[in-house]
C-alpha cells in the first residue's frame, strides 16, 4: 500500500493485521513462574522464547493487549518495529527516519527514549536518544497531529532502543506504566513490595484462593490486594491503562471484548478470607480507603493489631496461608533484625501449626537453622538481596 494512502488504512493492513515480535520484560528471579503464565496466556503459535531479560513471542496486537491486562508477574511488553545494523550517527538517523512512525504513535503524546548499548561503537546513550526523539517528532510533524476532540493523552510514551554488537532493535512500549502497577493504589506505605513479586510469592506459598490469606505485617496490603484480585478472578491490569490504549492502532471495540470476557467470570469465586493487619493505624486507614475508593471495602477484613499480640485461632478454625515481610534495615545483619526474625518464628511455631508460610527476608538472615523446613528462593527488593522462605509451619 503507498506511503499516501489515508493513515487509518495503513494501520490497519501495517500494525493491526499482522503479526509483529513482541518482547515481555520479566524480571529474571520470576523467570520461571513467568514462563508458565505466558504460556497459559499464550497458543503454540505465538513460538514463546527465552530471552535475556525476559521473553519473545509473534503474535497479534491483540496478544500483548492480553498480556498487559493478565499478566501478575511480568514487567512490561514491547512491539519491536525494527532491527538495523549501525555503526554511524548517520545511518542510524537514516534508519529510524525511514520507519512509519505515523502508524504507531500520535505526535501529541510525550515521548521518553530509553536506551541500552552493550558492545556498540555507537555507545553514547543519550546522543542515540536525541538522533530518535528528532528522527520521530520530524516523521510525526509530516503527518499533522491526532484528532484530539476524540482523545485525551495521559500515558507518556515510551521507545526502547537496544543496541547489541552494532545491531539495534526498536521497540514501542506497550504498557507504559511498570505492569506491578495496578492502578489500585494510591498509598506507598513503607518499603511495598512490587505488586508482581507478591503475585509470585503468593504462587510459589500456594495460595489458592480458597485458604484463608493471613497478611500480618501488611504496610499498604500489597499481599491482599494481590490475592483479592486472584480470589476475585480480576485481571491485575483490570483497574489501569496502558500505552497502546493511545495509539493509532487502538481499536476500543476490540479492547472492550477482551474485557467482557473476563467479565464473565469474575467474582465467580465467593468472596475469599483475607485478614490484613499492621501495628501502624495510619498504614489500615490507608488501606480501608483504598478499598473504599474502588467499592470494595468487603474484599480485605482490615484491623489496627500487633502481629505478638494475635493468634490465628480467634479468626479461622481453617488452616490457611500467612505471609509476612517484616521491616527491615539496610544493614539488615544486625543483632536487633535477627532477634526480630527469632520471635517471629517463635509466635509461628506456637500459634501457626498446620499454616503455609511465606516470608520476605534479607537473604542473609535465612541463612541459618529455622525451627522448620522452609525453601528459600532468592529475589531482589528494594535493591537488596532479599529471599523468600516458603514451608509449611510445624
Ligand atoms: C516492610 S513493611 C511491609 C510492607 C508490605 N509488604 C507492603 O507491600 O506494603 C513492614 C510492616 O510491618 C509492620 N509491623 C512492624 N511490627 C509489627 C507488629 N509487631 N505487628 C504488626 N505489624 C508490624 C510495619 O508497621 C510495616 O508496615
Amino acid at each position: 500500500m503507498p506511503k499516501y494512502a489515508p493513515i487509518h488504512k495503513r494501520v490497519k493492513r501495517h500494525v493491526i493485521g499482522r503479526e509483529h515480535h513482541f518482547f515481555v520484560a520479566a524480571p529474571p528471579a520470576l523467570a520461571g513462574l513467568i514462563d508458565r503464565e505466558l504460556r497459559q496466556l499464550l497458543v503454540a503459535e505465538n513460538e514463546l522464547q527465552r530471552r535475556p531479560g525476559g521473553f519473545g513471542f509473534r503474535g497479534r496486537l491483540t496478544d500483548a493487549y492480553r498480556i498487559n491486562l493478565q499478566s501478575r508477574l511480568s514487567n512490561r511488553v514491547l512491539m519491536q518495529v525494527s532491527s538495523f545494523k549501525a555503526t554511524s550517527f548517520r545511518r542510524l538517523a537514516q534508519k529510524l527516519s525511514e520507519l512509519p512512525w505515523e502508524l504507531y504513535l500520535y505526535g501529541e503524546s510525550a515521548l521518553k527514549i530509553r536506551v541500552s548499548t552493550h558492545k556498540c561503537r555507537l555507545y553514547h546513550s543519550s546522543a542515540i536518544a536525541e538522533r530518535a526523539q528528532e528522527q520521530v517528532r520530524r516523521q510525526l510533524a509530516q503527518f499533522g497531529l491526532a484528532p484530539v476532540e476524540e482523545r485525551h493523552f495521559d500515558q507518556v510514551q515510551h521507545l526502547f532502543i537496544r543496541g547489541v554488537n552494532d545491531r539495534f532493535s526498536v521497540s514501542v512500549d506497550s504498557s507504559g506504566d511498570h505492569l506491578y502497577k495496578r492502578g489500585i493504589k494510591t498509598h506507598g506505605g513503607r518499603a511495598p513490595l512490587r505488586e508482581n513479586l507478591a503475585a509470585a510469592v503468593l504462587q510459589l506459598a500456594g495460595y489458592d484462593r480458597q485458604r484463608p490469606l493471613l497478611d500480618p505485617m501488611c504496610g499498604s496490603g500489597t499481599f491482599s490486594l494481590e490475592a483479592a484480585l486472584m480470589a476475585a478472578n480480576i485481571p491485575p491490569g483490570w483497574f489501569r491503562r496502558f500505552a497502546f490504549m493511545e495509539w493509532p492502532s487502538f481499536v476500543d471495540r476490540r479492547w472492550q471484548h477482551l474485557r467482557k470476557q473476563h467479565e464473565a467470570v469474575m467474582r465467580k469465586t465467593g468472596k475469599a478470607a483475607i485478614l490484613a493487619f499492621d501495628i501502624d493505624g495510619a498504614a489500615c486507614e490507608a488501606l480501608k480507603q483504598t478499598l473504599r475508593r474502588h467499592h470494595v471495602a468487603d474484599w480485605i477484613t482490615v484491623d489496627r493489631k500487633d502481629f505478638f499480640d494475635f493468634s490465628p485461632g480467634e479468626w479461622t478454625g481453617s488452616k490457611g496461608v500467612v505471609v509476612l515481610n517484616p521491616p527491615y534495615g539496610r544493614r539488615f545483619t544486625t543483632a536487633a533484625d535477627q532477634s526480630g526474625l527469632d520471635s517471629i518464628f517463635k509466635q509461628l511455631t506456637r500459634f501457626y501449626k498446620g499454616w503455609r508460610l511465606a516470608l520476605v527476608s534479607p537473604r542473609k538472615s535465612l541463612n541459618r537453622k529455622l525451627p522448620f523446613e522452609v525453601k528459600i528462593y532468592p529475589i531482589a527488593h528494594g535493591g537488596l538481596a532479599a529471599a523468600v522462605a516458603i514451608g509449611e509451619i510445624t
